[in-house]
């Protein structure tokens, strides 16, 4: 389960994926809400709980949060931009039951990584935090959305990831929602950029093998492949927002007529097993052609439901990142298109 305690956040990165706009405290969920909310996953057979937003560090509750998670037996991973987490703070995270910090990264190079986040000293107090994760001795994931500005550091990224002593490092291209969507024409990288990225990538999973776990999520708009998105809808994640709405994906809300659920009016068991939003795109039967007699359709689920509604207004299409799809000549264009973009590093809306 994906908690997202807040939207709000003081870095205004380009590619953020969350709902465009300004955020209020006063429709975040309670932390009573919120313990309700995690004895329901628990029951609903939920095992890890991912701690995120926004900046989840802006709730001065966050270690109660995570005691009560502890004591239910989930497994709590917290997902910062790590801004404001001090030694002081991170021991009480740690005396509360946190097992796992992931903490994002810009960029290798401080000036560019402050620059796509859009705020000063960032970089700076990032590293920080990650020498305190490390010393109070938890496992550490650093995770950099790639983009134009920076796929060209991934070496250095790999190698900043080795001194920092990180367990895992996560090189995710930009998925292209909120902000990153109307980002996307700067955002983009150019195929030479990615097939230049994955060499290195392939190279230092060979020879870092047991020194760190290397995860790369490629970009889906360029070779006609789609994602299997979320592992299927409704298939094996939720996510809860600030306000208690429960998505099967972060970007779902963006889909017309979903009917989201609350989880101030549902239980979370209602909502999973029975709710309209967590049927709509379930298993393979709302499947139009060509996903219906694709071969392929139970290993990516034909692709990403949000990408599909964005790019032809119909959550129900073939995701247009498949060369299949009918309307997979709207992702040629958005490629060419970035192609001839001007190199900006755009920040969140
Ligand atoms: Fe996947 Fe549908 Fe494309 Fe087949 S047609 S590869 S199921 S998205
Ligand atoms: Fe919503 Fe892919 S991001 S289904």
């Amino acid at each position: 389960m994906l908690a997202e305690l807040t939207y709000r956040c003081p870095l205004r990165c380009g590619y953020c994926s969350n709902p465009i706009g300004r955020h209020s405290r006063s429709s975040e969920l309670t932390a009573q809400q919120w313990c309700r909310v995690f004895e329901e996953a628990r029951a609903l057979g939920v095992l890890q709980v991912h701690f995120s937003g926004g900046e989840p560090l802006l709730r001065r509750d966050l270690p109660g949060l995570i005691a009560h998670a502890h004591r239910l037996g989930l497994y709590a991973s917290l997902i910062t931009g790590g801004q404001g987490l001090s030694a002081e703070r991170l021991a009480g995270l740690v005396a509360s039951g946190l097992d796992h910090v992931q903490i994002s990264l810009q960029d290798a190079d401080a000036a560019i990584a402050d620059a796509i986040a859009g705020r000063a000293a960032v970089h700076q107090r990032k590293l920080t935090a990650a020498r305190l994760i490390k010393e109070a001795g938890l496992p550490l994931t650093l995770n950099v959305v790639l983009h134009r500005a920076n796929i060209d550091h991934t070496g250095d990224l790999i190698d900043l990831a080795l001194r920092l002593r990180a367990d895992r490092l996560e090189l995710a291209n930009a998925q292209y929602y909120g902000s990153a969507l109307l980002n996307l024409p700067a955002l983009l990288p150019s195929r030479a950029q990615l097939d230049a990225a994955e060499t290195l990538v392939q190279e230092a999973r060979n020879s870092l093998a047991h020194r760190l776990e290397i995860v790369y999520v490629r970009s889906d708009l360029h070779d006609g492949v789609p994602k299997p998105c979320m592992h299927g809808w409704g298939s094996r994640q939720l996510t809860v927002t600030p306000s208690g709405d429960v998505l099967p994906c972060p970007a779902a809300a963006r889909i017309p007529g979903l009917d989201v659920p609350n989880v101030r009016q549902a239980s979370l068991a209602d909502i999973w097993f029975h709710s309209a939003a967590f049927n709509r795109f379930r298993g393979t039967a709302w499947m139009p052609e060509p996903c219906r007699s694709c071969p392929l359709k139970e290993d990516d689920h034909g692709g990403c439901r949000c990408q599909a509604f964005q790019l032809t207004g119909d959550p129900a299409a073939t995701d247009p990142a498949c060369g299949l799809s009918p309307h997979h000549a709207l992702v040629r264009t958005l490629v060419q298109d970035a192609e001839s973009a001007p190199d900006t590093i755009p920040y969140r809306a």
